[in-house]
């Protein structure tokens, strides 16, 4: 048994990681978080994506630590960056950011052979009541979800949890996306599903480490992927947003790996 494999799987091919393990992905998440924190003051009219992205990189090779988006399936930038009505997998430009722009910045880096995941939504400018109340049921959306996460609860209370509370709100869950086992690897089993039937899909046991990030429209959930075969946006035109953390489940609940150390995840921070 070698580093990269330690811990079981399941029969669903989920990793358990062991005790020690939490550390990791800990320090992992907190630096992933704390350049998200670090790139708010960067977020303004007038600035462009590109800009943007180059910060976060100069940050991650500042720590020491390393990229996981650059290099891989072909991406070559530090971060994914979606404004407006792309849904995930924005890649930076020159696209100038104009007054009003919501966008959601995505931050994966390795510390020590560890992953840590998080993004979350920023503002160029004033923001509308519609985007902040999009953006506000997002975040809560996430923090749903989170709180359905023990031993003994199943992925599919995660969904459902996300998916009931959103369309309280009458917006809607894209379906074309989900949330992803990490650790010592990037995306692996299981997709976490942001919409679901309470008690459906595999049980979660303490020491699974995932990802939750939901995307939620103002309009429909369809989503298309644009030519450049990453930016995927809604079909509709619609507003999006989305939030995501990297977590583990523990005896109890969840541990949260990539909160913000300055407490600015939740959008009302400015
Ligand atoms: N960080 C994204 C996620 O949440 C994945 C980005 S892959 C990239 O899983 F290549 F587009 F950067
Ligand atoms: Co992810
Ligand atoms: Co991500």
């Amino acid at each position: 048994m070698n580093e990269t494999h330690r811990g079981r799987l399941t029969r669903e091919g989920i990793r358990i990681h062991e005790t020690a393990d939490f550390a990791g992905m800990h320090r992992a998440g907190a630096l992933a978080a704390q350049i998200l924190d670090e790139i708010a003051e960067y977020v303004f009219v007038g600035q462009t994506t590109a800009a943007i992205d180059k910060l976060i990189e100069d940050k991650v090779n500042a720590s020491g630590a390393k990229s996981a988006t650059i290099g891989y399936k072909g991406y070559q930038h530090a971060s994914c960056i979606s404004v407006n009505h792309v849904v995930c997998h924005g890649i930076p430009g020159d696209k100038v950011l104009k007054d009003g722009d919501i966008l959601n910045v995505d931050v994966t880096v390795i510390v020590d052979g560890w992953f840590g995941d998080t993004s979350r939504m920023y503002v160029a400018g004033k923001l509308s009541r519609k985007s902040e109340r999009l953006i506000q049921v997002t975040h809560d959306a996430l923090m749903k979800g989170i709180e359905a996460v023990r031993p003994g609860a199943t992925f599919g209370d995660i969904g459902h949890a996300i998916q009931s509370y959103v369309e309280a709100h009458r917006m809607s869950v894209v379906r074309d996306f989900c949330g992803h086992g990490l650790g010592r690897v990037f995306h692996s089993p299981p997709n976490v599903l942001h919409y679901g039937r309470a008690g459906s899909g595999p049980r979660l046991e303490e020491g699974m480490f995932f990802t939750i990030e939901p995307m939620v429209n103002l309009g429909r959930p369809e989503t298309k992927v644009l030519a450049d075969d990453w930016t995927a946006v809604t079909r509709d035109k619609s507003l999006s947003a989305q939030f995501e953390h990297s977590i583990g489940v523990t005896a109890t609940g969840a541990e949260i790996f990539t909160l913000s150390p300055a407490g600015k995840f939740h959008p009302t921070w400015a």
